[in-house]
Order: C-alpha cells, then structure tokens, then sequence
C-alpha cells in the first residue's frame, strides 16, 4: 500500500485554495494567449482512464497533454482490466510504477477517491457521478474573460442538481460568488455540498427557474439524464417541464447575461436552440477553456509549476 502522501491530486475545486485557484486561472490565461512557452510534461506519460463517453474531456486532456510535452494514454473500459473487474487499488499501483499522472472519468466518486488513496501519482477527477470540477474551473474561466471577474456576480443554475451543480457549489464555497440554483423537487444537489457552500456564499435552492435567473450575470444549465441515467430520461422530462432555458427566462437575467451549458446539449429540453445558438451563449469559449485550465491544472499537479 502506499502513502498517498507525497502527490498532490485535483479531485473536486476546494483541494485548491482561493490564492492558487486565482494563480491557476492567470496560468490559463497566460496559456490560452501563447505566454506560456515551457512543456513542463516532457519526458511524462499521463494515462486518461474513461468509463464513460467524452469529446471535450478526452480531447483537451489528450491535445492539452501534447502541447505540454508530454505523452497521453487513453484508456477505455473496454481496453483495460479495470472494464473487468480488476480492483481499482491495483490499477492504481501498477500504473503507478509506469505513468507520471493519471486522469479518470468513472460513476461513483468513492472510486475516485480510492484511485487517489493507492496511486503514487497525482491523480486528476474528469467527472464522476458527484462532481465535474475541471468543467466548472472552465466555466469560471470563461466567465472572467467574458465579464471581467465572478467577484459579486450571481450565477445561476437551472436544472438538475447533478455533478456539474456540485461542482458549482464547490466553487461558491471556495471563491464565494452568489450562486442561484433552481432544481425541481427530487433533483437536488448533494446535500452536504450545499450546507457547506451555504456557509460561505450566498447560495439559494428555488424551486421556481425565475427566481434563480432574476438578475443573474450568467445563467447555466446541463442535461437532464446524465451519464448513468439515461433509464430516467422519460420520467425526467416530464420532472424537468418548465425548468427549459429559453430566451423568455433569460429575459429575466441581467441585460448581458451570459449563457454556459458544458455541453453535450439536448436542444428544445434543457435549452431552446435560439439560447445556445444566440448571442448571449459562449459555449464554444467555454469548450475551448477546459484545454486551457486543465492544461493549468496538469501543469501545477503533475508538471511542478509554481502558480504565483
Ligand atoms: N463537458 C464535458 O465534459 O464533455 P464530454 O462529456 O464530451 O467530455
Ligand atoms: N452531467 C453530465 C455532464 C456531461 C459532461 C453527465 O454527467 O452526463
């Protein structure tokens, strides 16, 4: 067994604090413009372990990888033993003694969690059942350049409390920005997540999507089904009627509010077409920005690049 001790792991947005989060998304930036010139992966290996679907997670990571140097491993369910049944704390220790990183995309958290516990490399959450937090890094990254900062913005969420919603009050604990969340009764974000945001944010639970948006600088939604539930799709649009993101209830945000959603979309359930295609979304940015903040987040976790 080992120490888990000596790496440093990205596996939900409070392991950063507010200072490196700040320095984190100033490296992105310096990224994103061509500033920053070293490849602090070369010589690495980083194995990306997906047992779910992926375009943008896959792509950034494998793209983001390359373009620091080093060498990126894909693995699917359906090419490593993991797909099988071999125990996560073995992989993790075997890949251990060959790769400089590992990246995982998995259902339950707790897996995570244990990859983390035996693996002697750092290891980077890509999305679990509970939380989605290099989406959210981007999508505050998207929103600064967009609006200049988050600080005293209101964000809201409309829709699912679902990882990408934990994710988000993850964020609002830890940089303390107004977070508005409207999710229909049964769909609630995790709970613990919530009191703990509470006690550092503004944070709100509605029922009603008006109440959420009213004001808000930028507005998000995500599927309604996610990865895992797509056996809820039917029982979930009927659960969901009224919590669509059209141009009707962003009317009711600020005059420039802006629109994310992390994307895969279903248009005409959680967004109407002419939001995501209209001119408040920044969808694309905010795709474009999962390649810059997480090559940040590799860059500090796995490359040893100081932030500040
Ligand atoms: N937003 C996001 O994580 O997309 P993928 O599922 O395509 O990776
Ligand atoms: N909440 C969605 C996010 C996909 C990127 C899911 O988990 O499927």
């Amino acid at each position: 067994m080992t120490s888990g001790q000596s790496h440093r792991d990205f596996l939900a947005i409070p392991d950063f604090s507010k200072d490196e989060l700040t320095g984190l998304f100033a490296l992105a930036d310096r990224m994103k413009r061509g500033v920053h010139v070293r490849k602090p992966l070369v010589g690495k290996t980083i194995a990306l372990i997906f047992l779910k679907s992926s375009t943008r997670t896959r792509v950034s990571f494998e793209v983001g990888v390359t373009q620091l140097g080093g060498h990126a491993l894909f693995l699917s369910d359906r090419d490593i033993q993991l797909g099988r049944g071999e125990p996560v704390a073995d992989t993790a220790r075997v890949l251990s003694r060959m790769v400089d990183g590992i990246m995982i995309r998995t259902f339950a958290h707790a897996d995570v969690d244990e990859l983390a516990r035996y693996a002697d490399v750092p290891v980077i959450n890509g999305l679990t059942d509970l939380q989605h937090p290099c989406q959210v890094l981007a999508d505050l990254l998207t929103i600064r350049q967009h609006l200049g900062t988050f600080d005293g913005k209101k964000i809201a969420w409309i829709g699912d409390g679902n990882n990408v919603a934990n994710s988000w009050l993850d964020a609002a604990y830890r940089l303390g920005f107004d977070l508005a969340l409207a999710c229909p009764e049964g769909y609630d974000p995790d709970a613990t997540l919530l009191a703990r945001a509470q006690k550092n944010a503004n944070v709100t639970l509605h029922r009603d999507p008006r109440e959420a948006v009213a004001g808000a600088h930028a507005v998000n939604t995500d599927v309604w089904a996610s990865m895992g539930k797509e056996d809820e799709q039917q029982a979930r649009r009927k659960a969901f009627a009224g919590f669509t993101v059209d141009s009707k209830l962003m009317s009711g945000a600020a005059a420039d509010a802006i629109f994310l959603h992390c994307l895969p979309a279903h248009r005409g359930e959680e967004v109407s077409a002419d939001v995501i295609d209209g001119r408040q979304s920044v969808v694309w940015d905010e795709a474009e920005n999962r390649l810059h903040i997480q090559k940040a987040i590799m860059a500090v976790v796995i490359g040893g690049e100081r932030l500040g």
